[in-house]
C-alpha cells in the first residue's frame, strides 16, 4: 500500500472512500465544515435527519456524489470527546476500514479529527490512522481463491489544517512501519503449519533481516546440541522437521550499552506430542509460534525505525509431534543451564523450548528480558481471550513493560508469582517436573520459566488468548492479531 499524508488545501481529495470521524454532540470542526460545504450540506442534512449522531463506531454512508472527486464518504462516530482514548479511536477507525475493505477499493483516505486537547493529538491520530489502513484492510483468507478482504492500493491520511506538518508526515511513516510489522506477525501466524515450519520460519527471518539491516544467526540442530539445548531439541525430536533457533541483533545503541532481549516461543505446530491434544484443542495450533512471530515483527520495526538501543531477538523453533522418535513421559532432559527436567506431559512443551532460549539469552549477558508465548490454556481461562497475563521476577522491570503496553494501547494484567506455586513442580527423580496440578496452570508455567533466567530482570507475557481469535468482530479480523508487536516496539523506544 502506498501511504501518504495529504492536505485539503488544494481542494477536495480524489479518492474512492473518505472516512470522516465525527465527535458526538459537538460542532463540526473547520475541516469537516469544509467537507460538508464541498458536499453541498449533505452532512448537515444527515445530522438533522438523526442519521449521524457520532455515537461510538456508528456509521453513515454518502454515495452517488455526482462528479465530486471524493467518490464516497463514510462517516464514523468517535463518541464523546471527553471519553475518547486512543484505543477507542482506533476501534472506530478499524470498524470503518473493515466495512469498506470487504470490496476492492483502490484508494481510501481518513480525515484526521481536530482534537487538540484530547487523549488523541494529531500525530497519534495520524499514526493510528496509517496503521489501521494497513491492518484493517488485510484479512486472514490467505488461501482463498476468491478473496473477501482487499488491502487498499493507496491510503491517504488527511491532515486537519491547511498544511501537512513534518510531525504528521513522520507519524504516518511510523504508522506504516508498525502496521506492516503487525501484518507480518499476523501473516506468519495465519499461514498453515505446512508452510511455516522451523526452517521456513528461519529462512523468512533471515531474508527479512537482510532487507532491513538486522544481524541474523540461525542455529541448526548441530549448533543447538553444541549449545547444550537439550530441552528444546527433545521437543522437536518427534518431528520430521528439524528444529532451529533464530538470533536477531539490532545494534542501535552504544557498543557497551545495555541489551534488551526479546524471546519468543516458536512452536510451528503443537499437536501435544505423545500427550496428544483432542481434535478441538489442536485446530488452532498453527498459532503456537505467535510469540516468535511477534518478536520477529517487532525486531523488523525496531530496525526500520533505527531505534537507538541494542536489542536481541531470540526465537526457539520446533514442531511438536508424536512419532517413534518423539520425547516421552518419564524422559529426563538436561536444559542448557544444567537443570534436569522430568517430562510428565509432552503438551507442556513451550516452557521446555523457552527454558533453553532464556538460558542462552542470560549467557549473552543481556540486561533485561521479555518473553512472549502462547503458553497455557489456563491463562485464557483466567483472563479471557483479549488480555495477556504478565509475570515477573522484578517489579520495576514489569512496570516498564506495563507502561509500554499502555502507551501502545494493548491490555496486560499482572499475575502473582508467590513461591509456593513452584512447589507443584517438585520432582522425585529430577530437579523439576514440567507440569504442576490442574490449578493455577499459567502461574506454575511461569514459575518453571523463572528457573532459567537466573537474576536477570525478566517479564513473561502469556499471549495464548490475545494472539489468535476464533471469530471476527466488526473492528478486527479473526485469526492472528499481531497483538503486543507494538508493545515491544514501544518498550524498545523507552529502553535505557
Ligand atoms: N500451546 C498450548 C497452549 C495454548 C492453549 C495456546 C490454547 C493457545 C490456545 C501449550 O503448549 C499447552 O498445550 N499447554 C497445556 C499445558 C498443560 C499440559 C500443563 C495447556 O494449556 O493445556
Ligand atoms: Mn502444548
Ligand atoms: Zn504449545
Amino acid at each position: 500500500m502506498q501511504l501518504a499524508a495529504v492536505s485539503l488545501s488544494d481542494g477536495p481529495l480524489a479518492c474512492d472512500w473518505l472516512i470522516v470521524p465525527i465527535i458526538e454532540n459537538a460542532e463540526y470542526d473547520r475541516t469537516i465544515a469544509a467537507v460538508d460545504q464541498a458536499l453541498e450540506g449533505r452532512l448537515a442534512r444527515l445530522r438533522e435527519a438523526g442519521d449521524l449522531t457520532g455515537g461510538h463506531a456508528e456509521m453513515a454512508e454518502l454515495r452517488e456524489l455526482g462528479d465530486h472527486p471524493t467518490r464516497r464518504v463514510l462517516l464514523v462516530g468517535l463518541g464523546e470527546a471527553a471519553k475518547l482514548t486512543a484505543p477507542r479511536y482506533e476501534n472506530a477507525l478499524m470498524t470503518a476500514i473493515r466495512r469498506i475493505s470487504a470490496k476492492a477499493v483502490p484508494h481510501a483516505a481518513i480525515l484526521l479529527p481536530q482534537l487538540p486537547d484530547s487523549a488523541v493529538p494529531e500525530a497519534l491520530a495520524a499514526r493510528i490512522a496509517a496503521m489501521s489502513l494497513l491492518v484493517g484492510s488485510t484479512g486472514q483468507g490467505l488461501y482463498k481463491s476468491k478473496p473477501d478482504r482487499f488491502p487498499f492500493e493507496r491510503g491517504s491520511v488527511v491532515a486537519a489544517g491547511g498544511t501537512v506538518s513534518p510531525d504528521t508526515v513522520g507519524a504516518v511513516e511510523e504508522g506504516r512501519i508498525l502496521g506492516e510489522s503487525v501484518n507480518l506477525t499476523r501473516e506468519l501466524v495465519n499461514r498453515q503449519p505446512n508452510d511455516i515450519f522451523p526452517e521456513a520460519f528461519a529462512d523468512r527471518a533471515s531474508q527479512l533481516s537482510r532487507e532491513h539491516g538486522l544481524d541474523c544467526d540461525i542455529f541448526d540442530e548441530r549448533r543447538l546440541a553444541e549449545e547444550r539445548m537439550g530441552a528444546l531439541l527433545a521437543v522437536g525430536r518427534g518431528s520430521v522437521k528439524p528444529s532451529r533457533m533464530v538470533v536477531l541483533t539490532h545494534r542501535g545503541g552504544a557498543a557497551s550499552g545495555p541489551v534488551l532481549a526479546l524471546a519468543g516461543k516458536g512452536v510451528t505446530f503443537d499437536s501435544g506430542g505423545l500427550s496428544l491434544k483432542p481434535n478441538d484443542g489442536m485446530k488452532a495450533m498453527k498459532c503456537d509460534m505467535a510469540g516468535g512471530a511477534t518478536v520477529l515483527g517487532a525486531m523488523i520495526a525496531i530496525a526500520r525505525l533505527k531505534l537507538p538501543v541494542n536489542v536481541m531477538g531470540l526465537i526457539g523453533l520446533v514442531e511438536n509431534m508424536p512419532s517413534g522418535s518423539a520425547f516421552k513421559l518419564g524422559d529426563v532432559l538436561t536444559a542448557r543451564n544444567g537443570v534436569t527436567i522430568e517430562v510428565m506431559n509432552t503438551d507442556a512443551e513451550g516452557r521446555l523450548v523457552l527454558a533453553d532460549v532464556l538460558s542462552y539469552a542470560v549467557d549473552q549477558k543481556v540486561s533485561k528480558i521479555v518473553d512472549l508465548a502462547t503458553l497455557t490454556g489456563a491463562c485464557v481461562v483466567a483472563l479471557g481471550e483479549e488480555v495477556a497475563g504478565g509475570f515477573t521476577n522484578h517489579q520495576d522491570w514489569y512496570n516498564k513493560v506495563a507502561s509500554a503496553a499502555q502507551t501502545a494501547g494493548e491490555d496486560l494484567w499482572q499475575m502473582p508469582m508467590f513461591d509456593f506455586y513452584a512447589d507443584q513442580l517438585k520432582c522425585d527423580v529430577a530437579d523439576v517436573k514440567n507440569v504442576g496440578t490442574r490449578w493455577g496452570g499459567a502461574i506454575t508455567a511461569a514459575k518453571f520459566l523463572e528457573k532459567f533466567v537466573a537474576d536477570t530482570p525478566w517479564v513473561h507475557l502469556d499471549i495464548a488468548g490475545p494472539a489468535f481469535m476464533e471469530s471476527s468482530k466488526p473492528h478486527r479480523e479473526g485469526g492472528a492479531t499481531g497483538a503486543y508487536t507494538r508493545t515491544l516496539v514501544e518498550l524498545a523506544r523507552s529502553f535505557e
